[in-house]
């Protein structure tokens, strides 16, 4: 007896799957509930009258004028061809997840390794994608001779700003016309209710405007590149978001060459949903500067049940909206799109899941999450130009 496959919509898109499969030789078809694991492609059966949703993300979200993008682990796009084929078709947007950091492209004084950085732009040139730079200053993965050669004094405050404008200088140029915006400068502001400048070399021998000449060195080498600032923790209304708000109104202010605030989005379902999203980024938004989510994923405490697959849903939907409900909001990036190569499962004991999609590469209902809320139709700030 065939499969009679029908597909139920439950609360928050967890759709459960449930089957009428053949049974023992005589007895009554016996009506199985699984959880939902919905098969890729047109497979799944939509309701009557609801428009398919069942399209790439990047093709859905090409409608709002929204780049969607995700992290590009270059040792996984060189050795495993399913990931580098959904890279490919899912995505319009592509940032390296470490290939352009200072210690990647740098590791030693001098001497730059720009192969996993050009293979991706090159990838992204051929997918018709394009490159979000991540990221010319930050506290971690700098180099290990230049963070032993400040503590040891052998490089000093001067030649640590000569060496700070150089590799911006050098970076920025190389993918000059490439990258289509920069995190210049990444998680500069600390935690929770006193936020302050992180205490890192470039704060300790540069000073406080570290931040606003390294905007200026990148506007220098590439005037048409989107330049960015990008932290964690910093999705809904906050001190540590209200932090970088007067941050930008002052760069701003001051002419400095500020185009963008990147909202990392590392959700974890055991706090609080960042529901007033929509209102933290307005008001970037009035400031004149785009915004874009950087690095989303939403990690729970393992294993999964539907309350928390329900849970992961929200967290996506809600970050996604937000976004659409934001005129100059332009991109929209996963920190990675399947549980086979997430950053969370090494960093954070017992968790993970974070992804939309499963260890299979199969969409899980976040991802359907995700394209349902694309699909939703007409969308007034439709002209982002991403
Ligand atoms: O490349 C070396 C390899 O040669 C060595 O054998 C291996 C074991 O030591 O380490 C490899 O480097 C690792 C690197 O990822 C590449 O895989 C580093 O140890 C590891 O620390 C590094 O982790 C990255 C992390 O940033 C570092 O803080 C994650 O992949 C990356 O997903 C994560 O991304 C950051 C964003 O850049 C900024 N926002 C937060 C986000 C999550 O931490």
């Amino acid at each position: 007896m065939g499969k009679l496959r029908i597909v139920v919509a439950g609360a928050l898109a967890a759709t459960v799957l449930y089957s009428v499969g053949p049974s023992a030789a005589g007895a009554a078809p016996q009506l199985t509930a699984a959880p939902a694991r919905p098969a890729t492609g047109s497979s799944v059966a939509h309701l009557p009258g609801t428009p398919s949703t069942d399209l790439p993300l990047r093709t859905l979200a090409r409608k709002h004028g929204l780049g969607f993008g995700t992290a590009v682990d270059m040792d996984v796009l060189d050795s495993d061809p399913e990931y580098r084929e959904h890279v490919s078709r899912e995505f319009s947007a592509v940032t390296a997840e470490n290939a352009m950091k200072w210690e990647s492209l740098e590791p030693t004084r001098g001497e730059y390794n720009w192969g996993p950085a050009d293979e991706l732009v090159e990838f992204a040139r051929r997918n018709g994608q394009k490159v979000h730079g991540h990221t010319l200053i930050w506290h971690n993965q700098a180099p290990a001779w230049l963070n032993e050669g400040v503590a040891d004094g052998s490089i000093s405050s001067a030649e640590l700003r000569d060496i700070v404008r150089n590799h911006i200088t050098t970076v920025v140029k190389h993918f000059r016309g490439k990258v289509r915006a920069w995190d210049v400068v990444n998680e500069a502001f600390t935690d929770g209710d006193n936020p302050v400048l992180r205490d890192s070399i470039f704060l300790q021998h540069l000073g406080p405007n570290y931040i606003a000449d390294a905007l200026r060195w990148a506007h220098a080498a590439d005037p048409n590149a989107k330049l960015f600032l990008n932290d964690y923790a910093i999705d809904n209304i906050n001190p540590k978001s209200t932090a970088y708000y007067e941050l930008a109104k002052q760069l701003r202010k001051q002419r400095v060459p500020l185009h963008g605030m990147g909202f990392q989005g590392h959700l974890d379902l055991q706090y609080p949903l960042p529901i007033d999203a929509p209102q933290n980024l307005a008001r970037f938004d009035r400031l004149g500067l785009q915004t874009a989510f950087t690095e989303v994923d939403v990690r729970y405490f393992l294993p999964v049940d539907t309350y928390k697959e329900a849970g992961q849903v929200g967290s996506f939907n809600t970050l996604l909206q937000a976004c659409l409900l934001t005129p100059r909001c332009v991109m929209f990036t996963v920190w990675g799109f399947t549980d086979k190569y997430s950053w969370v499962p090494g960093w954070f004991e017992g968790q993970g899941g974070a992804t939309p999609m499963d260890e299979n590469f199969q969409p899980k209902p976040a991802y359907r999450g995700l394209q349902q809320v694309l699909a939703v139709a007409a969308d007034p700030n439709s002209r982002r130009g991403f």
